[in-house]
């Protein structure tokens, strides 16, 4: 079967930036503390009006412009977000229009901070088995819209952003996707959710009081979980391509939190210099921040032409995966 091979990336930050000494002067933080805790020294905020279909449709341009593709030429489109710009329709219906991909088909994946690599995972199949020639592939969320600006716990850590690649069947039978694993713990559900404003619990005036649909977290276990989940999944997607950690060239890794990246290297046995680092720039940019990453070290020109490339993501769900890909 045909593999299928990233040939065009893409990514996009709102202008406005908010450091942690901005923070400062909205929660009892410290630059200090976020920085020592996470890595994170600042984040991105979407402007007043945009939404995640703006910011996946810049990121699309980007990469739709590397590969050389036209929108027309798109057959799929597959958006990994959980901040849609409304509840129906999705996102993808709304980036197919503004790109003016007419020719291509467009949904939603649901797997937050790992929705770009389940949505990478879902183009995978498609051209693999010759149904689509040309995948849109994006990573997009608008966090700081849904998070409660009065928990500290929560609101220094994300930002918003997008990230997309474009998908095409391989030329070469070596070179491509080789393998994806995804894997999810719906037990887990409740360490990281976004508790009201679905079917279960709708908007009332009782859920805006108490913040119920904002994001709620417990730091300690999902650090937990994400440090175990990222580490063996790795592992066992690499041995699936007869492969082991210490061949792989660069890791691009969902960026939560400097502490869990290091964590997962060391669980590894790869050096932490393998894994592209920009937390400290876009913080956890949720679905954005896997394609963001991989954009960035494509256009610093980390990544050469038979490179092995591991990309690992953790989101509610407790959702995650890994891919390795032969670039
Ligand atoms: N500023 C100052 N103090 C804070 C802040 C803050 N922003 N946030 C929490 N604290 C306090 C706590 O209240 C607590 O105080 P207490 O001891 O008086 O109760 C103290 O700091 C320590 O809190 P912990 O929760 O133990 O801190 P921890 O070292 O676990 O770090 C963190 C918290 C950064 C959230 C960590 O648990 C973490 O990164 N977890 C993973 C969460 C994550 O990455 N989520 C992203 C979404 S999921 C994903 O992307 C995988």
């Amino acid at each position: 079967m045909t593999l299928a091979q990233i040939i065009g990336t893409g990514s996009y930050a709102p202008s406005q930036v908010i450091t942690n000494k901005d923070l400062e002067k909205v929660v009892d933080t410290s630059d200090e503390w976020i920085t020592e805790r996470t890595g994170i020294k600042e984040r991105r905020q979407a402007a007043p009006g945009e939404a995640t279909s703006d910011m996946a449709v810049a990121a699309a341009r980007e990469a739709l412009a590397l590969s050389g593709t036209r929108p027309e030429e798109v057959d799929l489109i597959v958006v990994g977000t959980i901040t849609a710009d409304m509840p129906m329709p999705s996102c993808a219906a709304f980036v197919q229009a503004k790109l003016g991909a007419k020719n291509a088909f467009a949904f939603d994946v649901a797997a937050a901070c790992a929705g770009a690599l389940y949505a990478m995972s879902v183009a995978e199949q498609f051209i693999r088995t010759g149904r689509v020639k040309r995948a849109l592939v994006i990573g997009a969320d608008l966090f700081t819209r849904i998070v409660n600006w009065k928990d500290r716990n929560t609101c220094v850590l994300f930002g918003d952003g997008a990230g997309a690649m474009v998908l095409a069947p391989s030329e070469d039978p070596q070179r491509g996707i080789l393998s994806t694993h995804l894997r999810t713990d719906g037990a887990l559900a409740e360490i990281l959710a976004v508790p009201a404003g679905g079917s279960k619990e709708p908007v009332t005036e009782e859920t805006l009081r108490t913040q119920r649909h904002k994001l709620t977290m417990n730091g300690r276990e999902v650090f937990k979980c994400a440090v175990r989940a990222l580490s063996d999944t790795t592992q066992e997607a690499l041995a699936s391509c007869g492969l082991v950690p210490a061949q792989v060239d660069h890791v691009i890794a969902h960026q939560a939190n400097m502490r869990i990246l290091e964590a997962v290297m060391q669980r590894l046995e790869v050096p932490v210099e393998k894994c592209w680092i920009n937390l400290d720039k876009y913080g956890n940019t949720s679905a954005a921040s896997l394609p963001m990453s991989l954009d960035e070290a494509c256009r610093a020109g980390r990544i050469k032409r038979g490179d092995l490339v591991a990309m690992l993501a953790i989101g509610a769900g407790m959702t995650w995966g890994s891919a390795v890909v032969r670039w």
